[in-house]
């Protein structure tokens, strides 16, 4: 298959051995792989060597099962050839001798995957920071990026002393999203929408991303993030960032990268003690006739920590644009239904002509992330009596992406191109933003709500 669908953009320098750390773990044979095996399905050149790292003993026919059930979804030949040429090596990846040993053993030029939990790939990093690295590595770090705002900005710090930012690879998922880069396409390439978006006629923005899915046996990594970290601070405040950033005068990393940070460094909470937010955990409910236990009960839990599993905050953008428009980021679990939504709503005509009547409500841009749809809710005329006004809807369907968010990422890191990776001082931001919030809650400011699971959440949201 050819790379016609996918937007077309130089290569810049090609990953020849992408060694995976945190191979055994869930992430990898779940998202990661499948997004590699998207990604080469989609390109000509599929010559890739995978090394998988873990501490864990895995046979060589266990890690090339691993590797073709991840490309199942194309042509089994493709599978086999990469399985061929990869291996999986059990090591430790916090150990200098380690990873030198790992590297010396790679050939061409190498991608370092950290699949790993935020505070082992600071190890790892540190452990790295002593070697020579070979020219061109790429290094690429999953999210969460770091813990909290301290954390990042010293890894950030480390990682500048061992090789430039375009060879740092910041991964969010969400960026990969085809229709989360059409914010882009839909805001820069039409003249209807881009002037009406400003506070002269926005009201407000809401982003939301709800999940049915609960908890799903991640309490080791959640019960510690809760919603608001495993979301907003990284996914939904990157979608805020492309639906509210000036226009980028190219698609060239730097500007793109660029146009984000700054809306970003203009973005704080509405309130600036970080009270303009709510939060609630799911209590016991039913989801497809199939009964969710209270998140407190879940296995791993710690039901003192006060984990969250639906957040709100409510932001400011301190600039001439935004002035004055709330922006509402939203997201939850064990939620009545999946939503990944952009919702801008306009607001009301300055003067609606007299003996108009009926006005069903505000106009709105509604840009969904899954299902990629986009839907305009429009006032008219109504059937019937053409003085009594209602609402009609313009829907298009944007279609499904030739590669998976994974993939598109993954085609980023090994291409070379930095583009939808995030920049540092993003991720930094990103923390900043947050961080009154998280205080907020710390100290109680903000009470911790419950809301049934399989419900749209508390009453009164
Ligand atoms: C992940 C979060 O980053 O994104 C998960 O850790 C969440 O909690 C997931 O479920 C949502 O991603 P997607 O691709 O299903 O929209």
């Amino acid at each position: 298959m050819g790379r016609a669908v996918r937007y077309s953009r130089p290569v810049r320098q090609r990953i020849d051995t992408l060694i995976i750390l945190g191979a055994g773990g869930d992430l990898t044979g779940r998202l990661l792989l499948p997004g590699v095996a998207s990604f080469l399905a989609s390109t000509e050149a599929q010559a890739l060597t995978i090394i998988g790292v873990d501490r864990a003993e895995v046979s060589a026919a266990e890690w090339s099962k691993k590797i073709t059930t991840a490309f199942e979804a194309y042509p089994s030949t493709l599978g086999r050839s990469v399985a061929k040429e990869s291996r999986y090596v059990r090591a430790d990846a916090t150990s200098a001798d380690d990873l030198r040993a790992l590297l010396e053993s790679a050939t061409g030029r190498i991608a370092l995957y950290f699949a790993l939990p935020p505070a082992v790939t600071m190890l790892v990093c540190k452990a790295l920071s002593t070697l020579q690295l070979p020219a061109g590595i790429a290094l690429v770090l999953e999210k969460p990026f770091g813990t909290d705002l301290r954390s990042a900005q010293s890894l950030n710090r480390l990682l500048e002393t061992m090789v430039p930012e375009t060879q740092v690879f910041r991964v969010d998922h969400f960026l990969g999203k085809s229709t989360v880069l059409n914010m882009i396409g839909l805001r820069f390439a039409n003249r209807i929408f881009e002037p009406l978006f400003s506070s002269e006629n926005v009201e407000k923005v809401e982003i939301i991303v709800d999940e049915r899915l609960g908890l799903e046996n991640r309490a080791g990594y959640y019960d510690s993030a809760g919603a608001l970290e495993d979301m907003i601070q990284s996914h939904l405040l990157l979608v805020l960032a492309l639906t509210a950033m000036e226009p980028p005068a190219s698609m060239d990393a730097d500007d793109l990268r660029g146009a984000m940070a700054q809306v970003l460094r203009a973005t704080r909470p509405w309130h600036k003690n970080g009270t303009s937010s709510r939060r609630a955990r799911y209590g016991a409910g039913r989801i497809d006739g199939k009964r969710l236990p209270a998140y407190e009960d879940e296995k791993g839990v710690d039901p003192h920590r006060q984990t969250e599993t639906l957040a709100e905050v409510t932001l400011a953008i301190d600039n001439w644009r935004w002035a004055g428009v709330p922006f509402i980021v939203r997201s939850g679990k064990a939620l009545a239904d999946n939503r990944q939504d952009i919702i801008v709503t306009f607001k009301d005509v300055p003067h609606l002509p007299t003996g108009l009547t009926g006005l069903p409500g505000p106009s709105r841009l509604r840009v969904s992330l899954k299902p990629a749809t986009l839907d305009l809710d429009l006032v008219i005329n109504g059937e019937g009596d053409p003085f009594t006004l209602d609402s009609s809807i313009l829907h298009a369907d944007l279609g499904e992406p030739e590669l998976s968010a994974y993939g598109e990422v993954l085609a980023q890191v090994l291409e070379g191109d930095p583009i939808i990776s995030v920049r540092g001082d993003v991720a930094e931001q990103c923390w900043r933003i947050v961080t009154p919030v998280l205080a907020a809650w710390r100290k109680d400011a903000v009470p911790l709500e419950t809301y049934p699971a399989g419900t749209s959440g508390p009453a009164g949201w």
